[in-house]
């Protein structure tokens, strides 16, 4: 199928998703996000309806500054700079672009004048700025369509390329009407149709499916998380029972995880689906090891070599060549795979390489979608709506959430205080205003009383954040005593556990998980 396409040009940071990621919602149409040098007849090969170049954090005027290909503005397609973007059409027509002479960082009254990209909104407008630099003076052919009492050039067009640029950051939920903007750029100014939707992205995703797997058979891991099983269940309707889904307990996993994939699995007819032992091999390869990042490497490779010897297993009665795991797009944004100028800040092994040796080709269906639109296209699929809505759950499970060595007794004492407190949060219905929500063991212990006697055991924390994206997240707001009822009934109920904590820091700076 042939859908209408806007692609996101990369100038840095995190403002290309949150672009990629608001038209998509809004405007239900795909966007795809390159690197700020593709070259314009690469490009070109994707048939983009629009082109909009992000916002960056260097000075056009930095000798290494990011520059795109001219060539994409001869492609004759709208096109829309965001920040350092609109910087960097001010520059490549021959505009100046100089410091500006009052920095603005915040909001800012926005005036504008009657035209397509400011449509459906009445000037002013509060606009959200955040820049050092400015278009000083406009190139030939554009004239300036906005202005705030500091800077003339807020926004610059020149309508009859139709290309805009605007200073301040539209995406960003402090400009009023943002959305609007973006909309009016996607819909109106480059006329591109609402094709992305869950049930057509499903449809493509099978059939591209169907396209690459041909009459091979696929291994398909799942963690019981809800991107894993999203994907098995696009496989499952792509290629039936020639998907063989499996599943590894590795002793990891949330109380009562393989039970319920196991159980939704059947429900949904999937017929070939293999929960594989693995306990002790995970256990014992992880023994001594209290190093985050080698934790995560470490589990990521037992989880090969059990998909596998799997696989050779099966090899003989099957032919399988593919192995598909269900990798989205955040996990490539954190583990630097999906930008060239991404920070590594934890290795999420599913976006690692395979190792080398493995011998099947990886197949990661769903790795271009949002977690939203996972869902949605998990909807389509028919899964059911409170397995779709679970919390995340990272691929090395529990392991990065035993803080220092995992064992059998600290991951059996985090799985049963884990267990109450979701229990709990699902009792209230607080479980569904929290975007995720988990405990966590610290190997640190304190001292107690309990009964008549003195306790010295572990501390449970607790950690449950509200986001949008999980790029960002802000500690849950409870109240002070379900929380303290909660901890009454962890200490209770998990008499190893000594005390439990509530962890209030925001992301950034922490992560989510502690590990
Ligand atoms: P952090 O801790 O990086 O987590 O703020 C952001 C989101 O990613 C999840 N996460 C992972 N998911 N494999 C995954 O599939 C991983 O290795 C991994 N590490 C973190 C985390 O649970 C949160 O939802």
């Amino acid at each position: 199928m042939k859908r209408d396409m806007i692609a996101v040009i990369d100038f840095g940071g995190q403002y290309a998703h949150l672009i990629a990621r608001r038209i998509r919602e809004d405007c239900n149409v795909k966007t795809e996000i390159f690197p700020f040098d593709i070259p314009a007849d690469e490009l070109a090969l994707h048939a983009p309806s629009g082109i909009i170049l992000t916002g960056g954090p260097k000075s056009v005027n930095d000798k290494d500054a990011p520059l795109p290909d001219h060539g994409i503005f001869g492609l004759g397609v709208p096109i829309l700079g965001i920040c350092y973007g609109a910087q960097v059409i001010g520059k490549m027509f021959g505009g100046i672009v100089a410091p500006a002479k009052k920095k603005e960082f915040g909001g800012e009254n926005l005036y504008f004048k009657n035209a397509p990209f400011f449509e459906f909104m009445a000037s002013p407008i509060t606009a959200w700025f955040s820049h050092e630099d400015e278009v000083a003076k406009l190139p030939h052919g554009f004239k300036a369509i906005a202005w705030t009492g500091n800077c003339a050039n807020a926004a610059f067009a020149d309508a009859q390329r139709n290309i805009y640029a605007v200073q301040f950051h539209p995406e960003v939920s402090h400009t009023h009407s943002g959305r609007v903007m973006l909309a009016n750029f996607v819909k109106m100014i480059c006329g591109a149709d609402e094709s992305w939707t869950a049930g057509s992205i499903a449809d493509e995703l099978i059939a591209k499916i169907k396209e690459t797997v041909g009459d091979g058979e696929v291994l398909c891991a799942v963690s019981g998380g809800v991107d894993s099983f999203v994907t098995a269940v696009l496989l499952h309707r792509a290629i039936g029972d020639r998907l063989h889904a499996i599943t590894v307990d590795n002793g990891l996993l949330r109380k009562g995880d393989t039970e319920h994939v196991t159980r939704i699995f059947k429900e949904l007819g999937v017929k070939n689906f293999y929960a594989i032992p693995a306990e002790d091999l995970f256990l014992s390869r992880l023994a001594g090891i209290t190093d985050p990042e080698k934790k995560r490497k470490t589990i990521g490779r037992a989880f090969y070599d059990v998909f596998s010897m799997f696989a050779l297993e099966r090899l003989y009665s099957y032919s399988i060549r593919f192995f598909a795991q269900g990798t989205i797009y955040p996990d490539w944004i954190e583990s630097g795979r999906a930008s060239k100028h991404a920070e590594t800040i934890k290795s999420h092994h599913n976006a690692e390489k395979l190792p080398e040796n493995f011998g099947l080709a990886l197949l990661e269906p769903i790795r271009e979608l949002y977690k939203d639109e996972v869902r949605r296209v998990g909807e389509e699929l028919g899964i059911p709506h409170d397995f779709l809505w679970r919390h995340p759950f990272p691929g090395p499970g529990l392991g990065v959430r035993v803080i220092g060595e995992i064992t059998k007794e600290n991951t059996a004492i985090l799985r049963e205080a884990d267990a109450i407190f979701i229990e709990e949060l699902k009792k209230t219905g607080e479980y569904d205003r929290i975007a995720q929500a988990f405990a966590v063991f610290l190997p640190i212990k304190a001292v107690g009383v309990q009964g008549d006697g003195r306790a010295y055991g572990p501390v449970i924390a607790l950690r449950a954040v509200v986001t949008d994206d999980f790029m960002t997240a802000r500690p849950h707001e409870f109240h002070f005593s379900d929380l303290v009822n909660i901890g009454n009934r962890i200490i209770r109920e998990v008499p190893e556990v000594s005390r439990v904590v509530y962890d209030i820091t925001e992301k950034p700076p922490a992560t989510i998980e502690w590990e």
